[in-house]
């Protein structure tokens, strides 16, 4: 739950209305979004594991969020189902060093596509370093805050989406 919120708060989720969470698991992120979600904001979780998303539809009775059995590669595909530009913010724990660095390139690209410009987006990661160039590449910017209080010790990182006007697509 505090890693969450650290989470949450590195998002600005009180000033977001509408939210994806990629990777849920078993909800403690879920719930610490929910905390400072406004009251008419929106939180879609997508997560894979059917035993998570079991756990989570039995965890969570919050009207605001909508559980869905996505994979989070299809976030665009969401983006255009709902009617929206984009989302106002991304925040995951996919362990996108397991992917591997072509992989996750891809899916960075996707999770770019899905969002509104200039939203965040927030990741947990273990290894402090994997993810940092490849944001580079995808949204020309990124910064990273160590969380000392988790076990193991945690490694979150941030980037804004771009302007479309001005893509990131130096060194690509
Ligand atoms: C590190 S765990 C998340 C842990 C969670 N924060 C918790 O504490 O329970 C990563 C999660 O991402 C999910 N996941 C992995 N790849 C995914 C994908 N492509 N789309 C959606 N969920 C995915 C896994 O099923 C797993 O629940």
């Amino acid at each position: 739950m505090r890693l969450g919120l650290a989470m949450a708060r590195l998002a600005e989720i009180p000033r977001r209305l509408r939210v994806a969470e990629l990777g849920p698991g078993t909800g403690p992120i879920t719930e610490a979004i929910l905390r400072l979600l406004p009251e008419h904001g929106r939180l879609w979780a997508c997560e894979i594991d059917p035993m998570f998303l079991a756990h989570l539809r039995a965890k969570f009775d919050d009207p605001r969020l909508t559980i869905l059995q996505r994979d989070a590669r299809d976030l665009r595909d969401l983006a255009d189902e709902l009617e929206i530009e984009g989302f106002d913010a991304v925040i995951s724990a996919i362990p996108f060093r397991l992917l591997g660095r072509e992989a996750t390139a891809r899916f960075l690209g996707t999770v770019r596509s899905a969002m509104r410009p200039g939203a965040p987006f927030v990741a947990v990661q273990y290894d402090p370093w994997f993810l940092s160039p490849l944001l580079e590449a995808e949204f020309g910017n990124w910064r990273r805050t160590f969380f000392p209080w988790n076990i193991p010790p945690a490694t979150l990182l941030r980037a804004d989406a771009p302007d479309p006007a001005t893509p990131a697509d130096r060194g690509k």
